[in-house]
């Protein structure tokens, strides 16, 4: 029987609440699947002065797949300190992050809503270079072909697979080096790897428009880090808010799973958090990095029916039971 290696990573806040509950549906769906417990986050840095032991990062290489909940971050320099998942993101070349967002029964806000946004998840804003420069704050923007070419890439064979439509999202007018250099990128990865994709493009700020206004617009989405990170809050929206909206980090041959919502510390602790995030961020792992649509799909149809049956706000231990019970494999455990 084929296993399934899971590093599984609380981090902060509602990340154990959410993710508990995530393996108990995974371990229901996915029998042959095996755990692996690891640390990460801001308690793990006051605990042991490191966000990300690298025993974690030994855990998640081994096993190839992880599922982590939310991080809390400082908003302000502490010495030593980074968020755990940019971390993760880089050390393990995490180089794609797919955030989907499709219309779920009576938490979406409207139907007919199926769009992923494939953001670039290791440079751009994120390479971490700030500095003070006689009193100025300057912070680093990095774009590269290699980069660019390759989350375009991916983000063209998704397109191809699904609606065959992609949207270039860039900020080239005002930054046309850097963004410039990742439009034409995407521009030949989409020629060369997809060319029945039809391609278009928008301006970041038109493109938040459209994603808040016309979500149906969009089928796949490619952009930088930062502007990817925002434009994935607001497509959140579609799939029923941060509560629903799941993520994927993939690499080759390892991918990490993690709802796009943070540690939500007004909520900790109450027992309250909608899981289905994580749950569908799960589904994820099974559908680009298992291979198995199968259960991906069976665990998508049962966060759905859940959300249709009880609604978001019902608690996390009842919409946990409520997804196991619709799975097909709980009749037989
Ligand atoms: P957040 O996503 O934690 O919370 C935003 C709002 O959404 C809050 O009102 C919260 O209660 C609600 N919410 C989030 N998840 C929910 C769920 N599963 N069910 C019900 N409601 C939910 O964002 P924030 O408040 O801006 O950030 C809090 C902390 O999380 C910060 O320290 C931030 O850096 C961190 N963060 C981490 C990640 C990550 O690790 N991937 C992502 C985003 C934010
Ligand atoms: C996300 C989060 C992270 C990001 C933070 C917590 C570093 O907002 O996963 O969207 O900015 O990428
Ligand atoms: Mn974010």
């Amino acid at each position: 029987m084929m296993r399934y290696q899971l590093c599984v990573i609380h981090g902060d806040g509602i990340g154990g609440e959410v993710i508990e509950a995530a393996v108990s549906v995974l371990q229901t769906a996915l029998p042959e699947l095996e755990a692996h417990p690891a640390r990460a986050g801001w308690d793990c840095f006051q605990d042991t002065g490191e966000a990300v032991p690298q025993a974690t990062l030994d855990t998640l290489r081994q096993c190839g797949a992880g599922l982590f909940g939310a991080t809390q971050s400082p908003t302000r320099k502490v010495e030593g300190y980074r968020s755990a998942i940019l971390t993760m993101r880089q050390e393990l070349d995490l180089y794609a992050n797919l955030r989907p967002a499709y219309s779920l029964p009576r938490v979406s806000p409207r139907a007919d809503v199926d769009l992923l946004v494939v953001r670039e998840n290791t440079e751009g804003m994120y390479v971490g270079k700030e500095r003070i420069e006689n009193g100025k704050a300057i912070a680093e923007r990095h774009i590269s072909h290699e980069a660019s070419y390759r989350i375009a890439a991916l983000a063209a064979r998704l397109a191809a697979s699904r609606e065959g439509r992609l949207t270039i999202a860039h900020k080239a007018n005002v930054l046309p080096l850097t963004c410039g250099l990742f439009r034409d990128a995407a521009r030949l990865a989409a020629a060369t790897v997809a060319p029945q994709v039809q391609v278009d493009e928008l301006l970041i700020d038109v493109a938040a428009m459209y994603m808040a206004a016309e979500p149906e617009r969009f089928d796949v989405a490619v952009t930088t880090n930062l502007f990817g990170d925002i434009l994935s809050d607001i497509s959140a929206n579609w799939i029923g808010g941060l509560g629903l909206a799941p993520s994927l980090n993939l690499g080759e041959g390892i991918a990490l799973a993690e709802p796009v919502h943070g540690s939500a510390p007004d909520i900790a602790g109450k027992g309250i958090a909608n899981p289905s995030a994580a749950i569908l961020s799960a589904a994820m792992l099974c559908r680009y990095h298992w291979q198995r649509e199968d259960v991906a799909d069976q665990l998508e149809a049962a966060v759905a029916n859940a959300m249709e049956h009880l609604g978001p706000d019902a608690g996390s231990q009842p919409i946990t039971e409520a997804v196991i019970a619709a799975l097909p494999q709980h009749a037989t455990v």
